[in-house]
């Protein structure tokens, strides 16, 4: 169905709301699926996921649930009102959640629960997916961050074994009805990806990217895959900026 604006995925799509992406994504995000965003360090990754949930209460009344496995929740909250997002007055009128699951890593190697000895591994994965869907129950979240997955499944020793955690989670994540942005770190441009697997997995991947051009760095995103969307996968170009993320969906850099 088309939307006011013409667009013929309207019901189908989640609008990021972000200047210019919504567009390369041919509206929006596909509703109730995961994908993934990966970008090495500083290239954008939590902004943009904190904008695609500040957007989505302010302009489109849908509430949301960020779970932060790195930083703790001061920390973003303080960067994120630097473009004037206030995530706790959010919070207080819960349209938001704000999960920091970062203490999961610190965890002992074993952990009681009544009577039984459990795994560090498993506990914290099983207490997270119980996190996510409470939360999301709580508010009637239909969006879901999780920044950045790298930590968590690192956790896990092998592909195999890493490979059926991001399974686990984003089955979870599947079954609460969200669209669901999941961050990854990618390490050094050029070199191979950390966690080539997880792209089979996501339903779409959203790639940033910062290139030399000459002396300066240009930062690139380019939508890598999305399933059952006629794709626009250039790479164009972004910038950060006081309000958060632009994207210039008409703007080449090669
Ligand atoms: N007001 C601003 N104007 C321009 N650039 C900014 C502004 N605020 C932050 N930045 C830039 O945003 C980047 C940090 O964004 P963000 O924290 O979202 O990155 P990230 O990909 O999540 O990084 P990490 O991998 O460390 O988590 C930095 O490169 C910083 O220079
Ligand atoms: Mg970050």
């Amino acid at each position: 169905m088309a939307d006011s604006s013409g667009n013929p995925n309207a019901s189908s799509r989640t609008p990021t709301g972000i200047p210019g992406l919504d567009k390369l994504l041919t509206g929006g995000l596909p509703k109730n699926r995961t994908i993934l965003l990966s970008g090495g360090p500083g290239t954008g990754k939590t902004i943009l996921s904190s904008q695609y949930l500040v957007n989505g209460i302010l302009d489109y009344e849908e509430t949301g649930v960020y779970v932060s496995l790195d930083e703790n929740k001061q920390h973003v909250f303080e960067e994120m009102l630097d473009f004037g997002w206030d995530f706790q007055d959010l919070e207080n009128n819960k349209k938001l959640i704000f999960l920091e699951a970062s203490p999961i890593r610190y965890l002992p190697a074993e952990i009681k629960v009544g009577k039984l000895t459990v795994g560090r591994k498993e506990f914290s994965m099983a207490t997270l997916i119980e996190m996510i869907k409470t939360s999301v129950r709580e508010i009637g979240a239909k969006r879901i961050v999780v920044d950045p997955v790298t930590t968590l499944v690192f956790q896990y020793e092998g592909v195999a074994a890493q490979r059926n955690a991001l399974v686990e989670l984003m089955e979870a994540l599947a079954d609460t009805g969200a669209t669901c942005l999941i961050t990854t770190e990618l390490r050094r441009p050029g070199f191979e990806r950390s966690l080539d697997y997880e792209e089979y997995l996501a339903h779409g991947v959203i790639l940033l990217q910062q290139l030399q051009v000459g002396k300066s760095l240009l930062r690139v995103i380019q939508v890598e895959k999305m399933r059952k969307t006629p794709l626009d996968n250039q790479p164009r170009p972004y910038r950060i900026t006081d309000t958060g993320i632009e994207v210039f969906p008409r703007e080449s850099v090669l």
